[in-house]
């Protein structure tokens, strides 16, 4: 069939779920009894939520049905069995222990890899990683190739790691080195995804140095489609043979199900070495559960195998990708600094450059989260300074940027929504000069941006 022009959701609508239209006060009220801090806002008092696509997308009519079938039994659940084969479907790794969400499986992987002295490449970090990484004395160290880090550098794959940089640290500190991560797609530099050209010379780099390669998979399908759409040799290839050559350079992988697995809960970890699946499953019993449930009930298990089968399919692909762009486009066609190309699961505004009167250290993200929720009632992300700027050492310093996210949840906002989210940046932006800063009042030793509270600079 010839495609439409117009590129649809390849779905109806089975539900609804209101939404609460607020008035501007009440927004600055909430601001204010939030500590200007979004995560702290009620999500009743959200119009718009793009604060996250984890776990917030819109379940199928399929896995709702899956749900019903959930077995409950505490070993060897029929439920777990499916989870298993959906997982060995796409990444046939022998060992695959589930867990409540992706940062259990980061925080199992490395209380047992990580430690003091222990170094872990990435491209970059997702926040949950660095501080699973941190939280065991180890260094997390970002390597995402220089336009990663340039807002505005037009590259096809800005999450490639810098392959050069990689083999040198592997060569002054290898055996310090127990791991090396790829995120895909490289949800803190802008959801930009990773090319099979540039895995297969991290992989060659690994074996080469004799380290193991993980893959942090969150998003691992849309990856896929943007190896299929802009990798040369790649195009006429299916997703799940792109996914099955990602996992086969891989020797295992962190995963939250909250994003490509279509689902509001889970995750895992899966691995090829036996030796070290055995220490993971004593932390996972430990921490999480008995290995056939890991963190999860039978009916999560369920929702999260029948995800893991339709997020591959090319319609759905194709339409997630496009709608993300379609906000990306009309944002920069207004003069809105995003980062470009546009990210797959999330369009990212460049707070630093659109309040260049506000110093990272004022935290010109959190300002512009803020101002957009007051302005429309839109929750975005502040990726920035606030989420990456304090050390473990307590020093701060502005992060590489100044971003804030607006995550697309999965199958959830229609175009009229998105139409609406364009209007409110651009209204924001208009009077971006007139924005001010803010500091902090109060912040947690570790991952502050979650429950900060902030003070405006007047
Ligand atoms: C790249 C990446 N890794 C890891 C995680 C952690 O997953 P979870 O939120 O399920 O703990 C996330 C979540 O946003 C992520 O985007």
């Amino acid at each position: 069939m010839d495609l439409p022009r117009t590129i649809i959701e390849p779905f109806r609508i089975h539900a609804v779920e209101p939404i609460r239209i607020t008035t501007r006060e009440e927004r600055a009220a909430a601001l204010e009894a939030a500590g200007w801090n979004l995560f702290a806002i009620h999500a009743e008092d959200v119009l718009i939520d793009l604060l996250t696509d984890s776990g917030t997308g819109a379940m199928s009519r399929d896995q709702w049905a899956a749900v019903q079938h959930g077995d409950e039994s505490y070993a060897g659940s029929p439920s777990w069995y499916a989870f298993l084969e959906a997982v060995q479907e796409l990444f046939p790794f022998p060992h695959v222990i589930p867990t409540h969400q992706g940062r259990a499986a980061e925080k199992i992987l490395f209380s047992v890899l990580g430690g003091p002295d222990k170094v872990i490449p990435n491209n970059t970090h997702f926040d949950t990683t660095r501080a699973n990484v941190e939280f065991t004395g180890a260094e997390a160290v970002d390597l995402v190739i220089p336009e990663g880090g340039d807002p505005q550098a037009i590259h096809p794959f800005k999450g490639n790691m810098d392959v050069a940089r990689l083999d040198s640290i592997l060569e002054a500190c290898g055996d310090r080195v127990p791991v090396v991560f790829v995120t895909v797609t490289n949800n803190s530099g802008g959801g930009q995804p990773v090319s099979l050209e540039n895995l297969r010379q991290v992989r060659a780099v690994c074996d080469r140095h004799g380290v193991p390669l993980f893959l942090d998979a969150c998003r691992f399908a849309e990856n896929a489609w943007f190896i299929k759409t802009r990798e040369p040799g790649q195009t006429e290839r299916s997703v799940v043979d792109i996914v099955h050559d990602m996992a086969a350079l891989a020797d295992g992988m962190t995963m939250s199900a909250k994003k490509d697995g279509l689902a509001n809960i889970g995750g895992w970890l899966a691995m090829r070495d036996s030796a070290l699946a055995e220490q993971c499953r004593t932390m996972l019993i430990l921490t999480e559960g008995f290995p056939t449930y890991g963190g999860l009930a039978g009916r999560d298990l369920e929702a999260i195998a029948q995800g893991l089968r339709e997020v591959v399919d090319e319609d759905y692909l194709r339409y997630r990708i496009r709608s993300t762009a379609y906000l990306g486009e009309a944002l920069d066609e207004a003069g809105v600094p995003v980062v470009k190309p546009y990210g797959g699961h999330a369009v990212y505004l460049d707070a630093r450059a659109l309040l260049p009167h506000v110093p990272p250290l004022a935290y010109p993200g959190q300002a512009l989260a803020i101002a957009l929720y007051l302005e429309g009632g839109i929750r975005g992300c502040e990726i920035g300074t606030v989420m990456f700027g304090r050390h473990p050492d307590g020093t701060e310093t502005p992060a590489a940027m100044d971003l804030v996210r607006l995550a697309i949840p999965r199958r959830t906002y229609t175009q009229s929504h998105i139409d609406y989210v364009i209007e409110v940046v651009i209204a924001v932006a208009a009077r971006a000069a007139e924005l001010r800063g803010y500091r902090i009042a109060d912040e947690p030793p570790a991952l502050r941006h979650f429950t900060a509270r902030f003070e405006p600079i007047s």
